[in-house]
């Protein structure tokens, strides 16, 4: 029966088409946090639980409580290191996302 085929076909391609509408707008703060620490905590406090970082340094907590950056805004900063101490991390779009969500979800 063609059609029942039809709509199996249809079940598959709605199924993909909600994870990748799913994947590509929910920003993951946990994949945030793995991001964070291997990539930031060297120079940032990122955790508050974090024994060793800079003090000349603004924490995770006060870039997240200073509302200065979102995820264009941070993705903007990250790609445009030439102005800024911080070292040329190549982050892609997605990776900025989940690092902004986590920094959202820590700061308030
Ligand atoms: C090698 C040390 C180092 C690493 C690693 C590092 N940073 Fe920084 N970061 C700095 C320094 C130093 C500053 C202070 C501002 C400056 O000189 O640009 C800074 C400033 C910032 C600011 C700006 C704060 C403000 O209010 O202007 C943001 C946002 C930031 N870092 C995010 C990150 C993120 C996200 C990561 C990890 C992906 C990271 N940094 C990794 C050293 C580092």
């Amino acid at each position: 029966m063609p059609t029942k085929l039809m709509l199996q076909a249809w079940a598959i391609l709605g199924t993909l088409l909600v994870m990748f509408v799913g994947e590509s707008t929910a920003a993951d703060p946990r994949n945030g946090e793995r991001i964070a620490e291997r990539w930031c905590s060297g120079c940032h406090i990122v955790t508050s639980g974090q024994q060793q970082g800079s003090d000349q340094i603004p924490t995770f907590a006060q870039i997240g409580r200073s509302g200065r950056f979102d995820e264009q805004s941070l993705g903007v900063f990250l790609r445009a290191p030439h102005h800024s101490r911080m070292p040329n991390l190549s982050l892609t779009r997605s990776e900025v996302a989940d690092l902004v969500a986590w920094i959202e979800s820590h700061s308030r």
